[in-house]
This record gives C-alpha cells, structure tokens and sequence, in this order.
C-alpha cells in the first residue's frame, strides 16, 4: 500500500507551493491525477509552462511506477469478474428501464441519457434523485445526490412531489440533494472539480449533470471553434469518468439532442466514429417519444442485451406502464 504523503503532489521536486496551488486549483490533488492529465492541461494549469508540465508529468509516471502503483492496472480476467460483481445499482424507478440497465444505473460508471426536448431526461434525473436515497431493498444505496443543474430545470417541488408518492419523507429526502446551479461551462467545470471534496464530506453516491453540454453548445455556438469545444467537453466528460471510478458513485449526464440530430453527436442509434467526443461516457440510452409513454434504448454496450424498455412520467416520476393502460388492452 502506498501512503497518502506519497502520494502528495508536493512529495514531487519540482513540486513548491505555488505549484501546488495552481495544480489544486485545477482539479489536480495527487501524483495519480497528475500522471493521468495531459501536458497541455497541466501546462493549461500552470501558466502554460509546456516544458514543465511535461517534465511534472513524467516525474509523476516514474514516481507511481517505482510505488509499484501503476501494477495494479494489469488485472486478471478474474479480478475483473470480481469488480464488476462488486458494482452496486441504482433503481431509475422503472422495473422495464432497470432490466434495460442490467439492474439499475451502476457505481463507477457514467450513464449518459439523450434524446430531445420532453423525451425524459430531466425527469430520469429527478427520480434517481429520490431513489438513491431508498435502501437497498427498494433499489436505492441509502445515500444523498449531487444535481448539476445548469439550464435551470431542477425543481425542488417536484422531488418533493416524486418522495411523496414512493412513501419517503419529502423533507429529508430534499435535505440529502446539493444542488449546484452552472451559469457557464467554466463555471460547470470549476463545480466538477469539487465534486470529489463533496463526496468525501457527505458519503453521496449520484451525481447528476443535467445537461452536461447545453452551455458548450450555446458558447461555441458558430464561433468555428468546434476543436475548442470538443477538447473542453472531453476534458469535462473525463473528470466526470475519473470520480465516477475513484469514488465509486453513479454518475448520470444528459444531453439533448434534436430529433434530426446535429453533427456533433451523429446519429442517436449508430456509433459515429469521428465523433469522440459523447463516447466518453460508459453507457448511453435513448430515449425518444411514444404518444404517453418513453422508449429508452441501449446504445452499443459491450455489458448489455439490445433491446427497449417501455416508462412513463407521473406522480412518482419515473414509473412503469400501468397493466390496465390502454396500449396493454387493445392488444388482448
Ligand atoms: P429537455 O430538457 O427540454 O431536453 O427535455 P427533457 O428530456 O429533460 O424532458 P423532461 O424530463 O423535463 O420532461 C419529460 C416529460 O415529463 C414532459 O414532456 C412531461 O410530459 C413530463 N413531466 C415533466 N414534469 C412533470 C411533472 O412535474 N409531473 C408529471 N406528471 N409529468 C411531468
Ligand atoms: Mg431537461
């Protein structure tokens, strides 16, 4: 086992406070996130000072791998049959979705949901707000959440409204969310960065940022700096996938797309291959709209079945179609 110190970015020469100022400012906080960023992000961080971030960089790889930390990156098969056993679930509120899920949305993964205007995304959002408090029998992890709102939809009534109908005391279930509101994408990125000392402090297991592009589109809106965006998005997706993993929480991201949907995300069914940049996420559902109803549909995971899942919208948020719904009784 390593240390802590160790792992102190000031255990680093060439590592003096100011350094270590600047580097915590930017979301990096040991030898482990330094030896895993880029030379122009740390450069980025550290007036743009390229040669120096590439030789912190390096000195960071050569540290870890004299701990022998960098080792345990090569695991065996049953190792990681293990790990993904360990993986914990949280109960979206729909028993359809859920099996869609393999068992709800995973720890240590980001789930991204898309589709476009009215197609969910926000509502999925809401719910698992409330069902990550539930305990684990009732497809919850006993634990609070985090909302990113950064278009200004989060609306507290209506956590309230979803607690209620499940039989949960609004009042403490509204007490174990943070909200967050993002005014710009930098603002959302400097949010992200704390996420880590938030879940540290408060034990949450959901993160939710809801949407995770709305501000980088609207910013780079024709100003042709789409290379721009794409790295900015990239780098933001990334810090999302990085506490995901380190601290084994749900994390949930949304994106809207348009039902003819733009070049940035390519077709909502099929895996664009120029287009990296949503393909940060672990695993992506979309949904779209069927008269009441919500289809969701898996798209290309390497862990679950193909298929659709069938969800409503009502009092208890998510839910699934009622036995008697009309749709059920046409067809008998
Ligand atoms: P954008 O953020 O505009 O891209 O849409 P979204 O995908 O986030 O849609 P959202 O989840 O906000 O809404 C989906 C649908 O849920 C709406 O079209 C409504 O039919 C329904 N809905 C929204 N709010 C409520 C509510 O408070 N109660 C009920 N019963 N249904 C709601
Ligand atoms: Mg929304």
């Amino acid at each position: 086992m390593t240390t802590d110190e160790e792992m102190e970015l000031d255990s680093l020469e060439g590592v003096g406070p100011v350094t270590k100022q600047k580097l915590h400012e930017a979301g990096i906080y040991s030898i482990m996130d330094l030896a895993a960023r880029g030379v122009g992000e740390v450069a980025d961080s550290i007036n743009g000072d390229t040669a120096k971030a590439s030789e912190l960089i390096n000195k960071a790889r050569t540290k870890l791998s004299d701990l022998g930390v960098l080792a345990k990156d090569f695991v065996s098969a049953r190792e990681l049959f293990q790990k993904r056993q360990s993986i914990e679930r949280v109960s979206t509120g729909s028993k359809n979705l859920d099996t869609l899920l393999g068992g709800g949305v995973e720890t240590g993964a980001v789930t991204e949901f898309y589709g476009e205007f009215g197609s969910g995304k926000s509502q999925i959002c809401h719910t698992l707000a409330v069902m990550v408090q539930e305990s684990k029998e009732k497809g919850g992890l006993s634990a609070g959440a985090l909302y990113v709102d950064t278009e200004g939809t989060f609306r507290p009534e209506r956590i309230a409204e979803i607690a209620e109908a499940r039989g949960t005391d609004p009042g403490k279930v509204l007490d174990n969310i943070i909200v967050a509101k993002a005014y710009n994408s930098a603002h959302q990125e400097l949010i992200v960065r704390e996420v880590g000392r938030q879940i540290e402090r408060t034990k949450l297991k959901l993160v939710v940022v809801d949407s995770a592009v709305a501000h980088y589109r609207a910013e780079f809106l024709g100003r042709g700096t789409l290379a721009e965006r794409q790295q900015r998005l990239n780098r933001f997706m990334h810090m999302l996938v990085r506490d995901a993993e380190v601290y084994g929480v749900v994390v949930v991201v949304t994106n809207q797309v348009q039902s003819s949907p733009d070049f940035f995300f390519g077709d909502p069914t099929r895996a664009t291959g120029g287009h990296v940049v949503a393909h940060t996420s672990t695993y992506r559902l979309y949904l779209r709209k069927a008269s009441k109803s919500r289809i969701a549909r898996m798209v290309d995971s390497p862990y679950h079945p193909e298929g659709e899942a069938v969800f409503v919208i009502n009092s208890k948020g998510v839910d699934d179609p009622s036995e008697d719904s009309p749709r059920k009784r046409s067809g008998s």
